[in-house]
């Protein structure tokens, strides 16, 4: 049976991209965000999944105002990276597993969760940004993708209880896929910031560092603060953070830290990541 044995979750900021393509690493500015990822980069080569399951969201660049599904997963062979203004990213194309995919979306249908399919899509920085965070600048990416598209954009989002129970539900598809597969499950965005308006550049480091102690200790009463806690507390963007929330729910109800970071600034955002291993 196909087992989910981890969770990573980490921020996607653009520019972290743009500082791996351009050479940029070794940077004042940079090294303390990439000293933050060595750790992970050793640990992935040892725990290399054969998928990732990574939940993120579009930046309207597959999507735009046109159609908004709230959650959509990708059924697709494979996908290219995105022209977000400046071309695609010198990244490998991702591979993806229309197998599980389609498996994983019947379940979670008939689990009463309506997903959107996707067959077609160019990724953006929310996809490609933690791959290169979390593998590095390989020829091709060590493991199969199966991208799973949050609504976080567009008012309004779903909320924190419904990304959980999701997870959830992501987890009995999974375990139920009639295939030996080490499975991995991303959640990535986050953590607070807010790119507009009079509040543009709000960072709140005591409200990230409670979200990464409760993720991991006390999800339940995590997934039950509103949405409307988020955009106050940590930003517009920071509302991003709900889709750490599906990968939680995924894991087990225990779980084991074996990596936490928490960063500030990376452009506009504080960075946290966190690595969290099922089944100790
Ligand atoms: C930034 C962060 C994001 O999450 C994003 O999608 C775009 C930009 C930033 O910090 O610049
Ligand atoms: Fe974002």
């Amino acid at each position: 049976m196909a087992k989910i044995t981890a969770g990573v979750a980490t921020s996607h900021v653009p520019a972290i991209g743009a500082a791996m393509d351009l050479g940029k690493t070794q940077d004042a500015y940079w090294v303390p965000l990439f000293k933050g990822y060595e750790f992970s980069k050793q640990w992935m080569k040892a725990n290399t999944p054969d998928v990732v399951f990574l939940v993120y969201n579009d930046h309207a660049t597959a999507f735009s105002l046109d159609f908004i599904p709230t959650f959509a997963i990708g059924c697709a062979e494979e996908y290219q990276p995105a022209d977000e203004g400046w071309g695609p990213r010198p990244v490998p194309v991702v591979q993806g597993h229309p197998e599980l995919a389609a498996h994983i979306a019947q379940s979670v249908i008939q689990q009463d969760f309506d997903l959107t399919l996707i067959n077609k899509m160019d990724v953006d920085h929310g996809l490609t940004v933690p791959l290169s965070l979390m593998f590095g600048q390989p020829q091709a990416w060590p493991c199969k993708v199966i991208p799973f598209a949050v609504n976080v954009v567009q008012y309004p989002p779903p909320s924190g209880n419904r990304c959980y129970q999701l997870g959830k539900a992501i987890r009995r598809a999974i375990d139920s896929f009639d295939a030996n597969l080490n499975v991995q499950i991303w959640g990535t965005g986050g953590m607070s910031h807010q790119l507009q308006g009079p509040r543009a550049g709000l960072i709140n480091k005591e409200f990230d560092n409670a979200f990464l102690d409760r993720i991991v200790n006390d999800p339940d009463a995590l997934a039950k603060v509103p949405h409307l806690d988020y955009v106050r507390e940590a930003g517009s963007e920071g509302i991003e953070l709900v889709m750490w929330l599906i990968m939680r729910g995924a894991l087990d109800a225990q779980v084991k830290q074996v990596h936490r970071f928490y960063h500030v600034p990376a452009s506009n955002t504080a960075v946290g990541h966190l690595i969290l291993e099922n089944g100790r």
